[in-house]
């Protein structure tokens, strides 16, 4: 958690950031403990400007964390998406920014 070390573009001082809990610990806080650890560590630690995560719309878990953790609903990419099965689906793009504060921060 996260998956990865956070991808980072330095020539942007952005980064994505991704995350998966197992089944069995969800609902308890975990994603928003470490996704809220990891934001502070790449603004305080790495410099970094922005921090974004992108979600498929039907996430709702997914989205309700990015809010948690004072990332902003920024827009959708339509048809950006395609599940397992093959459906295409919309995708939430959510930012938050070294200058933002808090973590209640909607778009
Ligand atoms: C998304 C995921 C990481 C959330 O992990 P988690 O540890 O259960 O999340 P948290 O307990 O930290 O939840 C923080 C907040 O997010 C929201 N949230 C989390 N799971 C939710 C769900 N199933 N439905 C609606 N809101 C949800 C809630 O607002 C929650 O706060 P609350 O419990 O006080 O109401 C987990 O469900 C997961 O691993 N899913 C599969 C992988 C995945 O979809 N990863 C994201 C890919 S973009």
């Amino acid at each position: 958690m996260p998956r990865t070390p956070l991808p980072c573009d330095a020539d942007h001082s952005t980064a994505k950031v991704s995350y998966r809990v197992v089944p069995w610990q969800r609902r308890k806080g975990y994603a928003r403990e470490a996704v809220r650890a990891v934001t502070a560590w790449a603004f305080a630690e790495r410099g970094l400007s922005r921090v974004q995560w992108e979600h498929s719309v039907a996430n709702t878990a997914s989205c309700g964390v990015a809010l948690a953790c004072g990332y902003r609903l920024e827009g959708t990419l339509r048809s950006a998406f395609v599940t397992a099965d093959g459906v295409r689906q919309d995708v939430h793009v959510h930012g938050r920014l070294a200058a933002d504060t808090g973590y209640d921060v909607q778009g």
